[in-house]
């Protein structure tokens, strides 16, 4: 078992102890203990290059494989003892492999440093991550298109500005969602080869003097590439922005998802009801159910830019090769691969699990909405639109004067406007017809709505090869 003492990897060089403040601010354990298993992996590749270099005895390779494997098995079962004193993962690994099989543990570190140690197991650990969120997000967005599908037939109005715009189908709104979601798939699928670039074998700064097989450890770690520049390997950290942006990202598109919702579930919309299980009561009414899952979704995207922002200022002017501030990268990495990870779900079940009120729905559909169909009534009858425009606006007008709805005009009344509208303008108030007017590409008619949903799908299969 660890002592409380226990050396430090630097203990040649500075004799004294550490102030416990700085004892505190230094370590990164809590954090970084999260790396254990992959830097277990990235110990025991290194091992294998330093045995071809030479450096290791088979004997002594076998000897540190066994011994890391022993310690994923500690990591796996929750055994491994992490002293207070291990400043960082690396400590810790590096002390108990030592407990374990004896001094030619101290072989391991031949010609690696934590700098770039820790940058290759955050680059492993994001892989696997990477892979994990996408097919949460993945999930999330064959739910929003089985909804979509399923409610086709629905109604609802638009809002632009929060006004009541023009009738859409509620699958289009539902897969405006999921459009923007496929883009934020493809962004992480992007910075997933960026990823996959092995720094390990950079050293300190200046690379490795020991003519180490770099090669032989990218296979072993199924990284696509090997880093070009030992300085750069040490320092870069555009892939953890380029995470953390693209995340920034996501939890935008969610919070809006959350927002529409939101509003979608108050008593004056009534167009949702969201299940109980993501919603909370109040301690003091009783009456209410909140809609806590959606405001949390929306409130984490505050949290998530926040690490983004924070991560790009720790970065600004920092000189070249490692300096400790990088240290801060892996809290940030950490918090939003957790926070992304429970909030996808979270957000696949509100969706999957609410109920919409189609009937509010279509009770909200207000003639009014249909005062562009009436313009394009008239410019189908040879009128510019521009002119349309005004004699639709001031047919709004003479209904709000009369009290009555657009449609509740007579023809005799429209006319007065402009001569062009004939009887068969009836035709034009009624919202399922109007909206299956527009069957452009993207439009929410239900030919294009259709194709939406297979375009999607076939995005989803795309990014799946
Ligand atoms: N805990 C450190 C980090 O997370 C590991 C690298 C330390 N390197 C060093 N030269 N002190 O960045």
């Amino acid at each position: 078992m660890a002592s409380e003492q226990s050396e430090k990897l630097y203990s040649g060089r500075l004799t004294g102890s550490l102030d416990p403040m700085m004892e505190k601010l230094n370590s990164s354990i809590e954090v970084d203990q999260r790396l254990s298993e992959v830097d277990v992996r990235g110990s025991i590749a290194y091992a294998k290059a330093l045995e071809k270099a030479g450096i290791l005895s088979k004997a002594e390779l076998e000897k540190i494989i066994s011994g890391l494997e022993k310690i994923s098995e500690e990591i796996s079962k929750g055994t491994l003892v992490i002293s207070k004193s291990d400043e960082d993962i690396h400590t810790t690994i590096e002390r108990r492999l030592k407990e374990l099989i004896g001094d030619v543990a101290g072989k391991l570190h031949t010609g690696r440093s934590r700098n770039d140690q820790i940058v290759t197991d955050l680059r492993l650990l994001m892989k696997s991550s990477i892979t994990m969120l996408s097919s949460h997000l993945q999930q999330l967005i064959r739910t929003l298109v089985e909804r979509a599908s399923a409610e086709i037939e629905v109604i609802l109005p638009g809002y632009t500005h929060l006004q009541r715009a023009q009738p859409i189908r509620w699958s289009h709104l539902l897969l405006s969602h999921a459009v923007a979601l496929t883009r934020d798939l493809e962004r992480l699928s992007e910075i997933k080869k960026r990823i996959s670039i092995l720094p390990l074998g950079s050293g300190a700064l200046a690379g490795n003097p020991l003519g180490l097989d770099r090669e032989l450890i990218r296979k072993e770690l199924d990284f696509i590439s090997i880093s070009i520049n030992s300085i750069d390997a040490v320092s870069d950290r555009d892939f953890v922005v380029e995470f953390l942006s693209t995340s920034s990202l996501i939890m935008i598109h969610l919070s809006r998802l959350a927002e529409d919702l939101i509003l979608f579930a108050t008593t004056e919309f009534g167009f949702i009801t969201l299940s109980d299980a993501f919603c909370t009561g109040s301690s003091l009414m009783p009456q209410k159910k909140n809609p806590d899952s959606l405001e949390l979704i929306r409130s984490k995207a505050g949290r998530v830019v926040g690490r983004t922002t924070g991560m790009l200022i720790v970065l600004k002017g920092l000189p070249s090769a490692y300096n400790k501030d990088l240290q801060e990268d892996k809290e940030a990495v950490i918090d939003v691969i957790d926070t992304l990870s429970t909030v996808l779900q979270v957000t696949t079940g509100v969706i999957s699990t609410l109920q919409i009120n189609k009937e509010a729905m279509e009770k909200a559909l207000s003639p009014e909405m249909l005062a562009t169909d009436l313009a394009n009534y008239l410019v189908r009858k040879g009128m510019p639109f521009r002119q349309a425009h005004t004699a639709v606006g001031k047919a709004v007008h003479l209904a709000e004067s009369k009290g009555v709805t657009l449609n509740h005009l007579s023809v005799e009344d429209l006319k007065t406007i402009t001569p062009m509208i004939g009887s068969d303008v009836a035709q034009v108030f009624n919202h399922q017809s109007s909206v299956e007017q527009y069957t452009s590409p993207g439009g929410t008619a239900k030919s294009s709505v259709t194709t939406q949903i297979e375009q999607i799908k076939e995005l989803l299969k795309k990014q799946k090869e």
